[in-house]
């Protein structure tokens, strides 16, 4: 008889962004008619723009000329794209991080996950709280925890608080962790992380020999000069430090996927003998087995990000999705309520009003406001007494929602 991942059984409900979706469509069955705005998964409506679609369309135009025609790619991404990240990403922000330590993906959340595959089981495994699920999910599937408690929270798990209280940083943690989930701007919270803060964090990862999983997917809604963009901005980074990016929401191809991991060369990992090894070379051979590369149309269409029609058309997509974070802010302020993030990132971070739980908090704004948000206690324990307002939606949309919410609360 064939046998299941025992460990798949210990996942709470359902992927919290599903979840929602069988809520929402639940209650859309009983009220076909209601104009719902959905504010919950960060997911963009802008249209991609035009550099990176007349890109993809010549792209397409190649696969139909035998002498342009691209069968199997790289497993690690085209040079030319690898190269254009490199230089515009890292280099130009003084980063070393060469091409070759580039590896192009079709997503962020799939890198955070398939990560694992090069560690071993035994490490000790640190996330904030709240944080973005895929970190935590990933480590139950993969049977790195025990079971979870009432609040969610699973055994074997160090949870590290990042809350109104300690100013949405993530705190140092006290005892040895091996593997750390960083994401700044942070998803759900909207925090950043300044370099002193990061200096920090590599400090601590170097001198235990933790790795970081940096997840940098916001990069591109920092707006306050002084903040870093990159771990590898922070000396040191390279010795201790995995970074993930996306061109899900700088460019808008959450449909069209496109990612990037860094491994730099200089990362290693003990051996269960106790020698060090590359942790490039052992990405490098998962990547070159289970990965066939991303399509050559999707990675033209991420190359032309870095034109300068593509730099500009993308400041400008940025900048409309920031300016909903604007109004989100502002008009919940005025409303009395107390918000957080949405300066540097598109998330606003809300606490809920009147001691509302988060998931109550949810189901009044879905009943009389007709707006889905996304809440904070599926992103953890500290998530609870919170709720996640994503800035990724058309402004009308925006302002309607806020007209409603402001309305009733
Ligand atoms: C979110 O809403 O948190 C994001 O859509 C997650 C993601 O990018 O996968």
């Amino acid at each position: 008889m064939a046998t299941i991942n025992d460990n798949y059984l210990k996942l709470k409900a359902g992927y919290l962004f599903p979840e929602i979706a069988r809520r929402v469509n639940e209650f859309a069955k009983t009220h076909p008619d209601a104009p719902m705005i959905r504010l919950g998964i960060g997911d963009v409506t802008e249209p991609l723009p035009e550099a990176c679609r007349t890109a993809m369309i010549r792209a397409v135009e190649d696969m139909g000329d035998r002498s342009k025609f691209k069968g199997y790619g790289p497993e690690q991404g085209y040079e030319w794209l690898r190269e254009a990240i490199a230089r515009h990403d890292f280099q130009a922000r003084g980063c070393n991080i060469d091409a070759s330590e580039i590896f192009v993906s079709d997503g962020s959340k799939c890198d955070c996950g398939n990560i694992l595959d090069i560690f071993g089981d035994n490490n000790t495994i640190a996330v904030t709280d709240p944080v973005y699920p895929v970190y935590v999910d990933t480590n139950v599937m993969a049977g790195h925890t025990g079971e979870a408690n009432d609040k969610g929270e699973y055994e074997g798990l160090v949870y590290l608080p990042i809350t109104a209280a300690n100013d949405f940083t993530a705190q140092i943690p006290t005892q040895k962790v091996d593997l750390v989930y960083l994401c700044f701007p942070n998803n759900p919270t909207g925090a950043v992380a300044t370099k002193e803060h990061l200096t920090a964090w590599v400090d601590y990862a170097k001198a235990h020999g933790s790795i970081i999983f940096f997840d940098a997917a916001y990069e591109a809604y920092i707006t306050d000069p002084t903040l870093p963009h990159s771990i590898y901005e922070i000396e040191g980074a390279r010795d201790c430090a995995i970074e993930f990016r996306s061109f899900s929401k700088n460019a808008g191809f959450t449909g069209t996927r496109c990612a990037l991991t860094v491994v730099p060369k200089t990362l290693t990992a003990k051996a269960a003998d106790g020698s060090d090894v590359e942790l490039w070379k052992l990405w490098n051979r998962r990547q070159s087995t289970k990965f066939n590369g991303v399509s050559y149309i999707v990675q033209r269409g991420a190359e032309a990000v870095y034109s300068s029609e593509g730099q500009a058309q993308i400041e400008a997509l940025i900048g409309f999705y920031l300016e909903n974070a604007k109004i989100i802010r502002e008009q919940l302020t005025a409303a009395g309520l107390k918000v957080y993030g949405g300066v540097n990132a598109p998330y606003v971070w809300v606490q809920t009003p009147n001691g509302l739980s988060s998931w109550d908090f949810f189901d009044k704004l879905l009943h009389n406001c007709n707006v889905v948000g996304t809440p904070g206690s599926g992103f953890g324990a500290a998530g609870e007494g919170y709720f996640r307002i994503s800035a990724f939606n058309s402004r009308a949309n925006v302002e309607e929602a806020m007209k409603r919410i402001t309305e009733t609360f």
